[in-house]
């Protein structure tokens, strides 16, 4: 059974963007995969955290990957700071990554873009996502659109580590969706859609059905008047066809088709109860998950399964670069 790794990082409020790019892959993956599933706190460090607020996001997010669709009987959840073996490694790739690789990640450029101090943290982030992903000998690692450029430095440090230091890691492939990779925000359909903007640019997974439809309503289109799918000329309508589509299983083809004719308020409108519809089941499963706190439960268990799943390879690993184990 081939294995599959992913992250996601507990710096804020999960929105549809998380879930159609990522966590609706993970439970497809489920059904025929090895899967761990990782709430990466560690990398959240590479941001000022409120550390209260970290603690309890980290919790929500878990429970919310749960709630996504996730059985924690077929799939290994836990949090990435409960398994030392992920910074270890983390350290230990340190060694083989250039800094010259780091500095050209785009989202690196991004995040350190306007800030007056730059944590080694921000720069190196990228390593530690190698280490997750390379410490589970993964094959396949579902990610948004965004994530693409960490995953080939990721599969290049595996190479190159293999070279040097013989046959050790898994080189991952990404698992990008053809659709829904990248969601837009709300508020500005040139950028993706993000936990940590602001409220209005995004639908939180944990959003009321009111609050859903009042942000859709204010969503940016334009001064046209067709439902229409144009990503270059129309960002706005196209993001939110894109949004309902996906909600409702359906092409973005027939998306178009069931809109022609009508206006932007009543396509609002649809979009926002195909939303609230994917959204209601999720929310019922999380107030069970939490309400129950199995949550936690389920977290213990799956560090102590990551710890032993990833033992070997760290080990391989420091018995390569010459460590004394
Ligand atoms: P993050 O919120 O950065 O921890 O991302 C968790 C997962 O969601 C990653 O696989 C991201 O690529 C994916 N993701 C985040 N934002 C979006 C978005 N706007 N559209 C599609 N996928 C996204
Ligand atoms: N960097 C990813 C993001 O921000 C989260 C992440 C950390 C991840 N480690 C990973 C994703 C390993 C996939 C595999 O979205």
């Amino acid at each position: 059974m081939k294995r599959v790794f992913s992250g996601v990082q507990p710096s804020g409020n999960l929105t549809i963007g998380n879930y159609l790019g990522a966590l609706r892959q993970f439970t497809e993956l489920q059904q025929d995969h090895e899967c761990f599933f990782c709430v990466v706190d560690l990398h959240a460090l590479t941001l000022p955290q409120e550390p209260d607020t970290l603690r309890a996001k980290t919790l929500e997010v878990a429970g919310l990957i749960l709630a996504a669709g996730l059985d924690p009987k077929r799939i290994v959840l836990f949090v990435q700071s409960h398994v030392p073996a992920h910074a270890e490694l983390c350290w230990l790739l340190n060694g083989v990554t250039y800094t010259g690789e780091l500095s050209r990640m785009t989202q690196y450029k991004d995040k350190a873009k306007g800030r007056k101090v730059i944590t080694a943290g921000l720069l190196n982030y990228p390593i530690l996502m190698a280490a997750d992903i390379l410490l589970y000998r993964s094959d396949l690692v579902p990610v948004g659109a965004d994530q693409k450029q960490h995953l080939e430095l990721a599969r290049d440090i595996a190479i190159r580590f293999n070279n040097r230091f013989g046959n050790t890691f898994v080189v991952p492939e990404p698992f990008i969706p053809k659709v829904g990779a990248k969601i837009a925000a709300l508020d500005d359909p040139s950028k993706k859609m993000s936990k940590s903007d602001v409220a209005e640019s995004y639908i939180a997974l944990l959003d009321p059905p009111d609050v859903v439809a009042a942000k859709l309503g204010r969503a940016v289109t334009d001064s046209g008047r067709e439902v229409r799918y144009d990503a270059k000329e129309k960002p706005g309508v196209s993001n939110l066809l894109t949004i309902y589509a996906l909600c409702r299983g359906m092409s973005v083809k027939k998306a178009e088709a069931d809109f022609a004719g009508l206006g932007y308020a009543v396509f609002k409108k649809t979009v926002a109860e195909a939303v609230n519809e994917t959204l209601r089941p999720i929310q019922t499963r999380y107030r069970e998950f939490t309400s129950s706190g199995a949550v936690r439960q389920v977290l213990v268990e799956g560090a102590g399964r990551a710890a032993e799943a990833s033992s070997l390879v760290l080990r391989q690993v420091k018995e390569k670069m010459g460590l004394l184990v």
